[in-house]
Order: C-alpha cells, then structure tokens, then sequence
C-alpha cells in the first residue's frame, strides 16, 4: 500500500539486516507497520500493530474477512465518506482516507487531469497484491506503549520521524526513545528507522533518499535526507 512514510524502497537492504540473527519461532513484531510494507515481506510468527483504527480495520477486513474493496470511488462519494464516517464502516474508510492526495489522511481527491492515470485502480492492485503475503499475521491496533510483547522478539520501530509531517496524534519523541532503551534491555532485539538518534544509540546502516514525505517535498524539488536504522548501544 502507498503509505506516507513508507519503507518499501528499502525493505531490500533493512530486512537482511534486521533479521540476520532470527531465530526458529522467535517473534517478529513492528509496533507502527502503516502500510505493511516491510512486515508483507517476512516469514514465521509476526504481529503488526499501529494505533490507527480504521487503518487496521482494512487490514482486518482484506485479510481475515474476505473484503474486496471497490476498484473506483467517485468525487462525490469520496466527500460523503469524508464528511459522514460514522456512517460508514471504519475498513471503507481507511480505504477512501488513505487514497488521497499525498497519500495523507483525507487530503483531498485523487485526480489525474490527462486521464493517463487510475489512482483506484492503483489502490486497488497495490493493496490486494499484499493481502496473501500477510496471511496469518496477528494483528493489533493500540499505542506502542501497551503493547504486549513475546520474549525475546525482534521489534522494527519505524515511528513518525522528528520534524516531519505530522500524523493526526502529537508524538512523544523522548518517550518513544527511552521505550526502545527499555525494550532492548529487557532482551528483545530493537531496531529503529529515523533520520537520527541520540548518542546512546548506534548507526548501522544508512543510506541518502529522496523524501517525498513531507509537505515541504511534495510541493518543491524533492529534498535529500539520509535513512537510518539504529540500535541501542548501551
Ligand atoms: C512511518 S509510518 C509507518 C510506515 C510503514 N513502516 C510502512 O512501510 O508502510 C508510522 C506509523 O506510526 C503510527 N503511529 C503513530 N503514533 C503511534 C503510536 N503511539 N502507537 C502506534 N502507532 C503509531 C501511524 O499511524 C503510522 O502508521
């Protein structure tokens, strides 16, 4: 799914990386998957949790109750859905919200002025060529914060980043980073996506991207930043 954010680009160089050490049976877990669109592509026991309901809700209803969501949604019906979500069920939507301009929350109406592009029929294909490759994932839908957590999992934390765009909730960057502190010292394996990180925290990969993450990006030339992923180093 086109996700603000995503890492799809980069689940290639992050995963080997992420999962080099995995163990038969251990647990893979990623407390804000979003798009899914780095846990689509592992194996075995994996629990993808994000706190966005009706984002869930697609996932819920694409994998476990057979939804096939609709290959075109009118201007019309787009706003009705917009104005009138307690109308219509949470799965629906997510499903309308995240098609919109940027790929931002109900950003407005997808429209291709040549005509050269479907953007439902875009959404559609992208969104149920995932659905076979999360067969049997568990999911969850609550804050980070309250999740349970297997033993010894491995946890990939790709939050929203510092000074970007920001989600519909206000984000606790301190807190988030003494969680990951706590999660690595209680034996799980942590491994965090972000621009940067305090000094207690090592870099182990990184690599100069093109973002087309924040608003600044969508409306100018698109600005560089550096990826990262770190772990703690106590
Ligand atoms: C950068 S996106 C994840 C993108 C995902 N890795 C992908 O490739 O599609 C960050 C996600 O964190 C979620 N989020 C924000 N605050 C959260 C919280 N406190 N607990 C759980 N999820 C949260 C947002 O809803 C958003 O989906």
């Amino acid at each position: 799914m086109k996700y603000m954010g995503s890492k799809a680009r980069f689940a290639k160089e992050l995963l080997p990386i992420i999962l080099k050490d995995r163990k038969l049976k251990q647990a893979y877990l990623e407390p804000f998957a979003g798009g899914m669109n780095m846990i689509d592509k592992v194996d075995g026991i994996r629990i993808a949790n994000d706190q966005h309901q009706e984002l869930m809700a697609i996932w819920q209803a694409l994998i476990y109750d057979n939804w096939d969501p609709p290959k075109t949604v009118s201007e019309e019906k787009y706003k009705h859905i917009k104005y009138n979500q307690s109308e219509y069920p949470k799965h629906l939507v997510g499903y309308v919200g995240f098609n919109s301009f940027g790929g931002k929350w109900f950003a407005g109406y997808r429209r291709d002025k040549e005509g050269k592009r479907d953007y439902w029929g875009e959404h559609y294909r992208n969104i149920t060529k995932q659905v076979p490759k999360l067969e049997g994932v568990q999911l969850s839908c609550k804050s980070y914060l309250d999740l349970e957590i297997p033993k010894n999992s491995i946890i990939y934390c790709d939050p929203p980043y510092e000074s970007t765009t920001k989600y519909r909730d206000s984000f606790d960057h301190a807190q988030f980073w003494d969680w990951c502190r706590q999660q690595s010292k209680a034996g799980h394996q942590v491994f965090i996506s972000e621009y940067n990180a305090s000094e207690d925290f090592a870099c182990i990969w990184e690599k100069d991207a093109k973002t087309t993450f924040s608003w600044h990006a969508e409306h100018s030339d698109a600005k560089v930043s550096v990826e990262r992923l770190f772990v703690f180093d106590s």
